[in-house]
């Protein structure tokens, strides 16, 4: 019998220090109003120095495994942009700190689309019987990328981790997760990235400009990729799940931009008030966004038990990713 994924708990964690957009707009001849009317955002949360990506992982990944009811499992994936260090990965130490020393874990770099791809290669790993549960967390420090004088990104961007733990299970029953598709484009690498600090550009030897460590992204051309191709992929998945977009109860697309997650909605002819959105609260936080979003609304009683969800996300790379689900009977903590 063919095994799916089955998504099982859920959890997050965001840093205490919220910013709002007032705090940063002062500096950077922005304001409270351009940034809500171009993006929906409000307030996002920034890490203190000191903490980092593992710890908000760390944090989230507690409250999964608490929600579903285990205290361990035999894979921790972390999809970040932000690790702790270069090298290693940081999901061996979150697997460390979680008191699973010895398990399998291994870090999943796609952006903004991270966590859809470690959903998607957890449910491989699950279906090909190499592993029966697995930890997935999306977690971010993204303000440490930030050039705080650029105020086409100081604003957008926040801090956060969200986490599933997904069990082998029936395709047929809640929770399963499945189709997926999945995307990438190389020729748009310069479109979102940091310069230095690769092979490309080393940062041994003579110093890198400072801006070439920061994070750059030309917003107008992202944000055409990002509605494209959201939601050219949403589209094929419906297709391989057989699924109508009117069915769709919940859009929870990757918390870029909320005029973004409205175009995609709109283009699937998908009611915005079936959008998922937590942007205003928490920015984008990049892989940690759809799971932050997924376990805010389950907390909120957002979700309804049998609903079907359609997770989207685009990001850096360029990549993008979609994948369908029910929502499963979870415990609301
Ligand atoms: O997570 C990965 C995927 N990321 C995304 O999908 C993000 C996609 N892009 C976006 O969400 C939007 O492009 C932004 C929110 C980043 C920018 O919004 P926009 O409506 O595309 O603005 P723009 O870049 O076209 O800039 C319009 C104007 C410019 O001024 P001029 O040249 O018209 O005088 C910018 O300098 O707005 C200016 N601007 C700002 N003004 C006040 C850009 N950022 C700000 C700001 N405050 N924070």
């Amino acid at each position: 019998m063919s095994r799916a994924a089955v998504l099982t708990g859920v959890g997050s964690c965001l840093p205490p220090r919220a910013v709002s957009n007032d705090e940063l707009a002062a500096g950077l001849g922005s304001s409270d109003e351009w940034i809500r009317s171009r993006t929906g955002i409000e307030q996002r949360y920034f890490a203190e120095q000191g903490t980092a990506t593992s710890d908000l992982a760390v944090g989230a990944g507690e409250k999964a495994l608490k929600s579903a009811g285990v205290s361990a499992v035999d894979m921790v994936l972390v999809a970040t942009t932000t690790p702790d260090r270069p090298c290693p990965a940081t999901a061996p130490t979150v697997a460390a700190r979680l008191g699973m020393r010895g398990t399998a874990a291994y870090d999943v770099s796609a952006v903004c689309t991270g966590f859809v791809y470690g959903l998607a290669t957890a449910a491989g790993l699950i279906s090909a019987r190499v592993a029966d549960r697995v930890l997935v967390i999306g977690a971010e420090t993204f303000s440490t990328l930030l050039n705080p004088e650029d105020r086409s990104t100081a604003v957008i961007f926040g801090d956060g981790a969200g986490a599933v733990v997904l069990r082998s299970g029936d395709p047929r029953e809640p929770g399963a997760l499945g189709p997926f598709d999945l995307g990438s484009d190389g020729a748009g690498e310069d479109l979102i990235s940091v310069s230095a600090g690769g092979s490309r550009q080393r940062l041994s030897g003579a110093d890198p400009a400072a801006d070439d460590r920061y994070f750059t992204m030309s917003g107008k051309e992202v944000f055409r990729h990002a509605v494209r191709r959201m939601t050219g992929s949403a589209r094929t998945v419906l297709a391989r799940a057989d699924w109508d977009a009117q069915d769709i109860d919940h859009l929870v697309s990757h918390q870029a931009n909320l005029r973004i997650t409205h175009h995609v909605a709109d283009s699937l002819r998908i009611p915005r008030d079936r959008c998922v959105s937590n942007i205003a609260e928490v920015g984008n936080t990049a892989a940690a966004s759809i799971p932050l979003a997924l376990d805010q609304a389950h907390a909120e009683g957002t979700l309804r038990p049998g609903g079907r969800l359609l997770l989207t996300a685009f990001g850096g790379g360029l990549t993008w990713g979609s994948a369908v689900l029910t929502w499963p009977e979870l415990d609301r903590f």
